[in-house]
């Protein structure tokens, strides 16, 4: 051993020691399963693996996150919680109310979260005034994804409104292509869905419908049209949507066999895995007609009640991990999303979101930044479960009545509030 390595092995241990002799485990339930999202995981693995705990992978696959949910409620119940789960918005408050969320305020402190979030952000990670969630990104949903080269081939224009897009959708299908790819599982569609909702009635309609489930909203002309351009999207979906994964319908946009798909940005993540550049090989346009306007959807690592103390500390590294500015960036930059903190440097993120960066703080700032219903942000899970039933069997039945449909909304919701 030279003296140079004789060096670096005194000061790597040196460095290690301390981390050592606090070393956890932390055991992280997620659904970041498709090859892009679990890059973006990975990064989070490898962080907390740097200072020292070990990482237990807790992923249940299933897109939207129900499967994961379910799985935790029957470890919570055995008593055996995990140390964090991604649970987000009005989740966070339920599992405040059970008294199993432990309080993240030292950390929080430490680093100033109160001052590097958005306040709208902020409130959500907390109960009763403490932090139990620690923020990770934020996602928007209303986007729609786009091969220009079948565009081209297509003969078909990038849309703007809801017109365009059906417009566009005839020319791919004339062309041979399958116009949207999409998977029917009552998350997506209901993802859809909500983007329709969002165009058709505007930042304030989707607010009283989804956030205040405001009955005369839910039933009136402008749902049912949205419910109407729900059924007429369905002539553009392929025979094989049904049961296919969120990520599977970006490899059909990815490998030019479909022109389009609706999703959050999440889709990004499939894209970037694959090699391919946005603005060059795909084109991220906000969904025709919610130009501006933001549909946010923060995934969010909620802590849980710990006994072992070396768990404690690793919990509250994985914590101070995801909001530090270099997890936010190497993160965010797989996932699609964009950083949490106010103040993250932008550079290094793509025209996709470089734009989403600015529309967030647009939207903040003129209602047009609302929370997504599809992914648990508006509402609470009862609610949320409520509408994917109502928007599923209708998007399944070719007899379906957007009329009646508005109707069993405004009712479904009702029954669970
Ligand atoms: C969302 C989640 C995203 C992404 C997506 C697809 O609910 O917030 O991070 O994972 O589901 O599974």
């Amino acid at each position: 051993m030279n003296a140079f390595s004789r060096l670096t092995t005194a000061v790597s241990l040196a460095y290690l020691l301390p981390l050592v002799a606090h070393a956890g485990e932390v055991e992280v339930l997620h659904w970041w399963t498709s090859g892009g999202e679990k890059r973006a995981a990975d990064t989070l693995q490898q962080l907390v693996e740097e200072k020292g705990h070990s990482w237990k992978d807790f992923a249940v696959a299933g897109g939207g996150g129900e499967a994961a949910m379910t799985v935790l409620k029957t470890r919570a119940v055995s008593g055996k919680p995990p140390a964090a789960a991604q649970i987000k918005g009005p989740d966070i408050q339920e599992w405040g109310e059970l008294g199993l969320l432990t309080d993240l305020n030292g950390v929080a402190e430490q680093q100033g979260w109160d001052e590097l979030l958005p306040e709208q952000v902020a409130r959500v990670m907390k109960y009763e005034g403490d932090y139990v969630a620690v923020p990770v990104n934020v996602h928007r949903v209303n986007w729609l994804w786009i091969n220009p080269q079948v565009f081209a081939e297509a003969g078909a224009t990038a849309p703007t409104t809801l017109d365009e897009f059906f417009a566009a959708a005839e020319k791919l299908k004339a062309a041979g292509f399958i116009p949207l790819a999409h998977g029917g599982q009552p998350w997506q569609d209901s993802t859809v869905f909500e983007d329709l909702v969002f165009s058709v009635l505007g930042a304030e309609g989707f607010h009283k419908a989804f956030v205040e489930q405001d009955e005369a909203t839910l039933t009136g002309p402008k749902m049912v049209e949205a419910f109407a351009a729900l059924k007429r999207l369905r002539g553009y979906i392929d025979a094989n949507a049904a049961g296919r994964d969120w990520n599977a319908a970006t490899g059909l946009v990815i490998n030019g066999k479909a022109g389009m798909q609706v999703m959050g940005d999440w889709a990004k993540s499939e894209w970037s895995a694959a090699g391919k550049v946005a603005g060059k090989d795909y084109q991220c346009l906000p969904f025709p007609g919610t130009q501006g306007s933001f549909a946010y959807n923060i995934d969010s690592l909620a802590m849980f009640r710990l006994s072992d103390e070396d768990n404690r500390k690793a919990q509250a590294d994985l914590a101070e991990t995801v909001m530090s500015p270099q997890f936010q960036a190497f993160f965010n930059l797989n996932k699609g999303s964009i950083p949490v903190r106010l103040d993250q440097d932008m550079s290094a993120f793509d025209a996709c979101a470089q734009s989403s960066m600015a529309d967030f703080k647009e939207a903040a700032g003129n209602g047009g930044l609302q929370p997504s219903l599809a992914h648990g942000m508006a509402a609470s899970s009862y609610v949320q479960g409520a509408v994917f039933d109502v928007v599923t069997n209708f998007f399944n039945d070719p007899q379906g009545d957007p009329q009646r449909a508005a109707q069993q909304l405004a009712a479904a919701i009702k029954a669970v509030q």
